[in-house]
């Protein structure tokens, strides 16, 4: 990132910019640039989250019961998993009969596991709250592969676009009745 872009960074955005400074104490060749809208995740850890999710079979829950095919690329089929805090608004959201927006916990996540032709788990997709540079209610967006390697992350606009259709009920589709656990 410019120094300039930073120093506009600094005047709109003073956490940002507190966040910054230590930032550039601690690692230079700075090389988050995916997220595209100059954020430096001031008040939301990216690291962390994305720690959460790839631990997912252990701490979040699945809550479908047959992994099905989705709409997702990359994915022959899916499941979704959510934490503690996001479980019971998740479970709320009926795809079939779209609410109004649950009230999503300030961490809530939800995960999408991609898995492969031979129900292997290739990837996921995440949805975090908290980001306070969200253009989609304070949800961050991300896609990681298993093993840890992150492709995009932040406010990823093919992820926004695809879900706008579901904003109105908290930007998640949910999983059908009918497939519940
Ligand atoms: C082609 C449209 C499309 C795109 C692009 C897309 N999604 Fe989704 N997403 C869906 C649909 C539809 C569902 C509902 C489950 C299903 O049918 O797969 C879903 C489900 C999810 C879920 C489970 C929570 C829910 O909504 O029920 C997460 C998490 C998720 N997507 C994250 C992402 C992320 C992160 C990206 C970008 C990397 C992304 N999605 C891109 C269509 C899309």
């Amino acid at each position: 990132m410019s120094r300039r872009l930073i120093l506009a960074l600094c005047t709109s955005l003073p956490i940002a910019c507190a966040a910054d400074a230590d930032a550039d104490t601690a690692g230079s060749g700075e090389t988050d640039t995916e997220d595209g809208g100059g954020s430096t995740g001031a008040a939301f850890d990216e690291d962390a989250t994305i720690a959460r999710a790839l631990a997912y079979t252990t701490t979040l829950t699945q809550v479908n019961a047959e992994s099905r095919p989705s709409q997702h690329g990359l994915a022959s089929t899916v499941n979704v998993w959510a934490d503690d805090g996001a479980l019971a608004a998740y479970l709320a959201l009926d795809p079939a009969a779209p609410g109004a927006a649950p009230t999503w916990s300030p961490d809530a996540l939800l995960v999408k596991e991609h898995l492969d032709g031979g129900g292997v788990p290739t990837g996921l997709t995440v949805m975090a709250q908290g980001d306070p540079d969200a253009t989609s209610d304070g949800w961050w967006w991300a896609r990681l592969d298993v093993d840890g390697t992150v492709h995009e992350t932040g406010q990823v606009g093919f992820c926004i676009s695809c879900h706008t259709p579901v904003e109105a009920s908290g930007w998640a589709f949910g999983v059908p009745l009918d497939n519940r656990r």
